[in-house]
């Protein structure tokens, strides 16, 4: 075997290696088991004394050269491979990678801004049950049980708890101007954000849940000039300051005088956004107020009919498919 010949070699793949597995490898090549040096050790003991002599100093040589020659390249790999880990650490060069977070859905960004507006205003965000009580839902707004008003909502009436008791998906967020009078003294002024239900059938601007934003302002004296005042104040917050409103008369059993109040939007159209009213004598009497102390006004808002005109959307129900085509507009 020629020793330089080997050496040489090995030299050159240990210089020409660029990483440590393949280190071991030559390593196992030449000092293994079956490696080249270990096995020429086993032939030598065939040799004369003289040979053996001779042969087995230069093998010795060799392997403790390679063995050093390895290990200093083992740690120089090792030196390399941490420098550039750390190196990789700090590297503010580097374009950051951008991860993917989600955001408020289209609707919760809606209620959001009509929170802030109307507490701009004064008024505090209160919260009610989506289960409603025939009580709260009808009763106690001047909707008595057999009475032709109750026809205006198709309802999901649900099982009560005791045999007899009737409760209910609420059909509006009315129930919490009861809610909040029974526990609150006036002079006060509320909005109540949530879901709604009805049992009926979806179309565009129909859903069977959707939601609504009451409001109930309650004190000594107000009237429908001051409802015209917050109500104009936030459609222009909300639409631009441009924005035009349209008071008419409607009906609801638990205002009086009832009104509906409309919008005007870029074609000159008039589109509703929400009914309101003065707070019905009925409804003060159920909460025990002496009805003539007290004045107040009332309003549903729709905030589906808030977001479709604010964002140009022809058809509610797109809110609720989880399409991230739409909702990753917002
Ligand atoms: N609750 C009514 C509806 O759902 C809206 C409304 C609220 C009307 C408050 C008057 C006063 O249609």
């Amino acid at each position: 075997m020629d020793f330089n010949k080997v050496g040489k070699e090995a030299q050159e793949a240990i210089n020409k290696c660029r990483d440590l597995s393949e280190l071991e490898e030559i390593s196992r090549r030449y000092l293994g088991r079956k490696g080249v040096v270990t096995s020429a050790f086993q032939k030598i003991a065939e040799l004369s004394h003289q040979e053996k002599r001779e042969q087995g100093r230069q093998l010795n040589q060799l392997r403790g050269k390679l063995e050093k020659e390895i290990e200093q390249k083992r740690q120089g790999l090792k030196d390399s491979f941490f420098q550039e880990k750390s190196e990789r650490k700090i590297d503010i060069s580097r374009p950051g990678k951008r991860f993917k977070a989600g955001h408020l859905h289209p609707l919760t960004q809606v209620v959001r801004r009509i929170e802030d507006i109307f507490q701009l205003m004064g008024f505090s965000v209160a919260e009610g049950p989506e289960l409603e009580t025939e009580y709260y839902n009808f009763d106690a707004l001047n909707i008595p049980a057999d009475h032709p008003a109750r026809d205006i909502w198709d309802t999901f009436w649900v099982k009560g708890a005791k045999k007899g008791q009737k409760n209910l998906l609420r059909t509006h967020t009315s129930p919490n101007q009861v809610r909040y009078l029974e526990k609150n003294h006036p002079p006060l002024r509320i909005i109540v954000p949530g879901m709604c239900y009805r049992h009926e059938a979806t179309d565009r601007t129909h859903g069977f849940q959707f939601m609504q934003v009451e409001g109930l302002m309650v004190d000594r004296e107000v009237s429908l000039a001051n409802f015209k005042a917050v109500v104009e104040k936030f459609c222009q917050m909300f639409f631009g300051p441009e924005t035009e409103i349209r008071i008419i008369p409607d009906y609801f059993p638990f205002t009086e005088p009832s009104v509906e109040v409309s919008i005007r939007d870029k074609d000159g159209r008039w589109l509703e956004i929400m009914g309101a009213g003065l707070v019905h004598p009925n409804v003060f009497k159920s909460v025990g107020y002496r009805p003539y102390e007290w004045q107040g006004f009332a309003f549903g808002v729709g905030v589906e009919r808030l977001a479709m005109i604010k964002y140009g959307l022809d058809d509610l129900r797109q809110f609720y498919q989880g399409d991230l085509r739409l909702i990753q507009q917002f």
